[in-house]
């Protein structure tokens, strides 16, 4: 499979259309952003761990009933994926208080909650992804109610999963962000990644933070962080 056009480039990964018109590819970048493209850098060999990683993680969820948009890996930065439109959305599950949660309640960080958390931001740049409710994605028409719903349940399934394979390796997962696509059909199906770009990855024994909060907040070793959890992953499956 070949690449054909540049269809889009966003802050960590280029999209290219190919020879099928249902399918695009994804190329990873080391690239990185923060706090809506504020501050830039660089992580060293993160498009390659990004991409592998998300790859993994898919392919488990699809064995869970969880539809993704995996079609086949085919280099350590690229992958097929079926072509989607991206539900204007992003999907946050939240399990321990972190980030943005911690700021805008006034919770310490690692207060473990009862029940996991699910919030939605409206994917849109230029207002810095406001949160909004299941009512405002009405209104705005970024998804029906049954869409939502669906949104809704395989989210909680991906939070189920992704506990379980990082509790094995030894890393407990606090929250992650996901975004879901529609395929020509109608269907549904989990897009984007999995990586800890998308998720907030801590050692379950001490604590350490093992994902992108390392470039956020400046606290080093975000490159020697990203392969502790690629090579813990693969270890445990
Ligand atoms: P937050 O606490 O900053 O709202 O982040 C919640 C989760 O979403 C965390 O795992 C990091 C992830 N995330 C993204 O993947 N992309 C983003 O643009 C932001 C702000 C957060
Ligand atoms: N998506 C953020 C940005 O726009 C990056 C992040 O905080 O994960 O730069």
């Amino acid at each position: 499979m070949d690449k054909k056009e540049l269809l889009y480039e966003g802050k960590a990964k280029k999209v290219w259309t190919t020879e099928n018109p249902e399918v695009l590819i994804v190329d990873y970048k080391d690239d990185a952003t923060a706090f809506n493209g504020l501050k830039k850098g660089s992580i060293a060999g993160k498009g390659v761990i990004n991409n592998q990683m998300s790859n993994i993680l898919m392919q488990g969820l699809e064995k869970k009933g969880v539809p993704t948009h995996f079609v086949e890996e085919l280099s350590e930065r690229e992958t097929a994926v079926k072509k989607v439109k991206i539900l204007p959305l992003e999907v946050i599950i939240r399990n321990i208080a972190a980030g943005s949660f911690s700021k805008r309640y006034g919770v310490e960080e690692g207060v473990v909650f009862d029940s996991p958390t699910i919030e939605f931001s409206y994917k849109n740049d230029d207002l810095g992804d406001p949160l909004l409710n299941d009512y405002h994605a009405y209104a705005l028409k970024l998804c029906t109610p049954e869409e939502l719903d669906l949104v809704k349940k395989y989210a909680f399934q991906v939070n189920d999963f992704l506990k379980e394979v990082w509790k094995k390796c030894g890393v407990t997962l606090v929250d992650f962000k996901i975004e879901f696509g529609k395929l020509s059909d109608g269907t549904i199906v989990l897009a984007d990644e999995i990586s800890p770009d998308t998720c907030r990855l801590w050692d379950s024994e001490t604590g350490k933070k093992l994902d992108k909060d390392r470039f956020r907040r400046d606290l080093g070793g975000t490159e020697e962080a990203y392969t502790e959890v690629m090579k813990r992953l693969t270890e445990s499956i």
